[in-house]
């Protein structure tokens, strides 16, 4: 049996913010729920969240998820007495059973890591921690003469001899649930700052002749807590510059490293470009020689082959089949399906709507709700009348259309195949196949026209 307690109690008063601390978002999500996800890839029996400053927003926030129970610890008398509140839900009586302590607050701690250090325990319990140059602040992992591990210090308790000391405990331990029952009620408050620390069952285990053992995390980055939004920027930095480095390893080729931030899941082919600037939101998947100019945004998208996506678009919920070009300063909304080497140029807006192959929209339109056949031509300026101020309605464009300039199509409508809409025109019936359409008052021209004079 696996428990997982995540201690969310804290206040975060240095996050100067009326959000509550692991609410605050690293790569795009709460910090929080990167603790939970990365927990439930163990597959635990229980996750259980303690929460105390604004417990009902965090609460509120997961509402949606399931397998996971919170409890509320008012007031928070230290990290000790935050475990011990979790106590009630955590499941198992036999010694192999697990309980993993995480904080929601040190967000970004890797499954491979909390496997480790869990399997680290053996039949006793184990602590990540970690060596830093400058330990100041945190817990000193202090050990005897072979090398065991005795006890955890606290800064604050700690002698001059102890704060040389540079192993440092991260708070991430693994302990048997059994035993970590008994030591939590066991735990006293009479130390500097007056709470009751967790790191005092580490000092129990000893005497009761249980084993400590260390495990240590893959990268630096993995156990940096967020404090401030200093540190919450230091964090995304060091999150954003790792994928990046996935991607380059894998690839890609990066404009510059520094200069792009992932807020979900970013997948790519071969040769794959990105300039500087972009962000990538939710699942996006760029396909072999895809090429993102920069300063795009793409969420939940599907880039096919050598799809090249110029600067500034804005790309939602979209897919591309091969060697589509969209943009400058294309938007491609929800709903939005490229064929092959179809071409969205500048200013153009699209919803819902599906272009067959090589279609275009080069300049300044709205298609929505549109079915576009192959080769369609959209000139300038072309709207699709989607919407009547209440309802939705669809409109069909036959392959080989050709549609003019500053033309409305007023839907529901059907354009036939290779139909010419002249310019300037509003259709507002279906065309058969092959014809013109054209509404458009006749021109009038007067010679020698004198424009009118200002009234004295
Ligand atoms: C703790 C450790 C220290 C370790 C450091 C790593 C203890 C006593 N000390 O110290 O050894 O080096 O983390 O960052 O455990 N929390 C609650 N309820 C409380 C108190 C804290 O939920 O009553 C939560 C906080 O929200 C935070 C975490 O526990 O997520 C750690 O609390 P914090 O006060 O920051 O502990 P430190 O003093 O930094
Ligand atoms: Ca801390």
């Amino acid at each position: 049996m696996l428990n997982v307690v995540i201690l969310a109690a804290g206040k975060g008063t240095r996050m100067q913010s009326d959000l509550p601390k692991v609410l605050h978002r690293i790569a795009g999500q709460t910090m929080l729920s990167h603790v939970i996800q990365s927990a439930k890839t163990l597959h635990p029996d229980t996750i259980v969240v303690v929460a105390g400053h604004g417990a009902e927003q965090v609460k509120h926030a997961f509402k949606e998820q399931s397998g996971l129970q919170f409890v509320l610890q008012q007031p928070q008398l230290g990290t000790g007495h935050a475990v011990q509140q979790a106590v009630p839900a955590l499941l198992g009586d036999d010694p192999t059973d697990t309980t993993l302590i995480l904080y929601g607050d040190v967000p970004m701690v890797q499954p491979e890591t909390m496997q480790r250090l869990i399997e680290a325990r053996g039949q006793g319990m184990a602590v990540l921690t970690e060596f830093l140059d400058d330990p100041t602040g945190y817990g000193r992992i202090v050990r005897d003469e072979t090398g065991a591990i005795q006890r955890i210090v606290e800064h604050k308790d700690a002698t001059a001899a102890e704060h040389a000391i540079n192993e440092v405990n991260t708070g991430i331990i693994a302990a048997p649930t059994v035993l970590l029952k008994d030591w939590l009620a066991r735990l006293q408050n009479n130390n500097v700052q007056q709470e009751y620390y967790l790191t005092d069952i580490i000092g129990f285990a000893v005497a009761d002749g249980v084993v400590v053992q260390a495990a240590h995390p893959q990268h630096e980055w993995e156990t940096l807590g967020v404090n401030s939004r200093v540190q919450q920027a230091q964090l995304e930095r060091a999150w954003q510059r790792e994928q990046a480095e996935r991607l380059m390893v894998a690839g890609v080729t990066l404009a510059d490293p520094a200069r792009l931030d992932i807020r979900g899941s970013l997948q790519c082919g071969r040769d794959v470009f990105i300039d500087v600037g972009c962000v990538f939101e939710g699942d996006v998947v760029l396909e072999d020689g895809v090429h993102v100019g920069a300063h795009c945004v793409i969420k939940n998208a599907h880039l096919g082959q050598e799809t090249v996506i110029h600067p500034f678009s804005h790309i939602d919920q979209t897919q591309t089949a091969t060697a589509v070009s969209v943009g400058p300063f294309a938007r491609l909304r929800p709903g939005t399906q490229l064929g092959d080497q179809v071409h969205i140029g500048n200013f153009v807006e699209v919803k819902n709507s599906q272009f067959a192959a090589q279609a275009k929209a080069s300049h300044l339109s709205y298609i929505g709700d549109a079915e576009l056949g192959q080769r369609v031509n959209i000139g300038a300026g072309v709207i699709t009348c989607n919407y009547d101020g209440a309802n939705k309605f669809k409109t069909h464009i036959g392959d080989d259309a050709f549609i003019g300039s500053d033309s409305q199509l007023v839907a529901p409508v059907r354009i036939g195949r290779n139909t010419t809409v002249a310019a300037g025109t509003t259709v507002t019936k279906d065309t058969a196949d092959n014809g013109l359409v054209l509404s458009r008052t006749s021109q009038v021209y007067k010679a020698d026209w004198q424009r009118p004079q200002k009234v004295k």
